[in-house]
């Protein structure tokens, strides 16, 4: 059999692995959950969760691939004990990777279709009616969504066609790099606006009164959610990382860098946007369309705004684009480990496969739109996004640790070897009972809550 091809270096491996789990989740769905949640206090539930949920389940996540040095569609076959139904995981995995880039790939195309609007200047001189107009124009039109969809599958899957060292760990090194970039620009100007003080207090002065207006229970949840989302975990995206990688580094210490990467951009995407919303005197609460429908009007008002919304989006773009290719690098070694094909072959099918699959999200913002599944208003991406983010994600979390965990699985023992090999930090002996008993029953927690939310609350 062919030798697996590994990254060429470490930084390779902790940038794509950043590159994956920063995407959306950092830089549009952070921003306005914070800001529905009232700010600073929010931000500091959601660090707890990152620390005592997310990392402990990414070392498990890296170790299972590390050990199998294959995808989360072979892992569970060569770690589980033999007769046991480990296995089934995987292929929760791989429905999981592609629900989510059945909406993934839209959003995708709307950051860059925002690049091109905002590069032709098309909301120079737009009242905010004006700015709404054009987002929901764009939602209506098919063919337009259909197109950007399709630039924004064919660029990532065109890099990773190229390969794992000279496609995916090449190009993310520099979009990661020029992301950064752009990020620290956008900051400086976002916090040296005139008015900015109250947004920047806003953001980082917690206010425990306002979480106790939401209700404690609704901000823990979210904050969890939020933690697993943007960390990419429970459908094996990260574990694939694992597996391209030797024994030279303990994964708590990999781990760990990856979580903080993935926290600063989050905190510097709250730190361009709420300082310009307090300076131009747009909600923070405003919801999902925070982004698209606020974002523009902020920059309207800002010298020099069409080069700094322009820099915006591309950064949008860069972050979503880096997730988009992180998944199909998953999506492609699925069918090379299960049926051995070639990477040309897999990236043709494959391809094409999540062109149609994307196909029914965008059309559901018109075509489509008298399908509502999840009651009035609502979308079949809201339909996707629900059975990914509060589904699978909570649910294959919890297959894997179960299975880093317990006899019957692949057991502590193995975890503990594979995750300390190397040189870094060890995992900690002393969570064993934390990791074993009681992180379960959060997850359980929030399984139930998500859905008392959704369908009773
Ligand atoms: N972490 C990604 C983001 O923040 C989303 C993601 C979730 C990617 C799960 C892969 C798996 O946008």
């Amino acid at each position: 059999m062919e030798k697996r091809e590994h990254f060429s270096s470490r930084l390779g491996f902790i940038l794509i692995s950043a590159g994956c789990a920063i995407g959306l989740g950092n830089v549009w769905r952070f921003p306005y959950i914070t800001g529905k949640y009232g700010g600073a206090a929010f931000v500091l539930i959601y660090l707890v969760f990152l620390v005592i949920l997310g990392l402990p389940i990414m070392v498990m996540e890296f170790s299972v691939g590390r050990a199998s040095q294959k995808s989360a569609a072979r892992s569970f076959h060569v770690l589980e004990p033999s007769g046991t139904k480990w296995h089934i995981t995987g292929y929760l995995a791989i429905a999981g990777n592609y629900l989510l880039m059945m909406f993934y790939t839209t959003v995708g195309g709307w950051m860059l279709y925002y690049v091109y609007k905002m590069i032709c200047g098309e909301f120079v001189g737009t009242t905010p009616e004006e700015v709404g107009g054009i987002f929901n124009s764009m939602l209506g039109d098919p063919a337009a969504m259909t197109l950007w969809m399709l630039i924004t599958v064919l660029i990532c899957f065109g890099i990773c066609s190229l390969g794992l060292q000279k496609g995916v760990e090449r190009i993310t090194k520099v979009m990661m790099s020029f992301l950064l970039i752009i990020l620290i620009i956008l900051c400086i100007r976002s916090v040296t606006l005139d008015g900015a003080g109250e947004g920047i207090r806003f953001y980082l002065i917690p206010d425990f009164g306002k979480i106790l207006e939401n209700g404690l229970g609704e901000v823990i949840f979210a904050a969890m959610g939020q933690a697993f989302f943007t960390l990419s975990l429970g459908i094996g995206a990260m574990a694939i990382f694992g597996s391209y990688i030797s024994k030279e580094h303990r994964l708590l210490g990999e781990s760990m860098n990856i979580c903080l990467l993935d926290t600063l951009i989050a905190l510097m995407a709250g730190l361009v946007i709420f300082p310009a919303c307090f300076a131009f005197g747009v909600d923070p609460g405003e919801g999902p369309g925070l982004v698209f429908v606020t974002l523009p009007n902020i920059f309207n008002q800002m010298v020099g705004g069409q080069i700094f919304g322009t820099l915006f989006f591309i950064f949008m773009s860069f972050a979503a684009m880096s997730t988009i290719i992180a998944v199909f690098e998953n999506i492609l070694s699925f069918s090379m480990d299960l049926w051995g094909w070639e990477r040309k072959k897999a990236v043709l099918i494959n391809g094409i496969l999540i062109i149609v699959l994307s196909m029914p999200c965008v059309l559901g913002f018109n075509v489509l739109s008298g399908i509502t599944p999840l009651g009035a208003g609502s979308t079949i991406q809201d339909l996707e996004d629900f059975i990914v983010s509060n589904n699978l994600l909570p649910i294959g979390s919890l297959l894997y640790l179960l299975f880093c965990t317990s006899k019957r699985g692949w057991g502590w023992k193995n975890f503990i070897k594979e995750a300390d090999a190397g040189k870094g930090p060890k995992f900690p002996q002393w969570s064993r009972f934390y990791v074993s008993c009681i992180l379960p029953l959060i997850i359980l927690f929030i399984l139930v809550m998500g859905y008392w939310q959704k369908f009773f609350a």
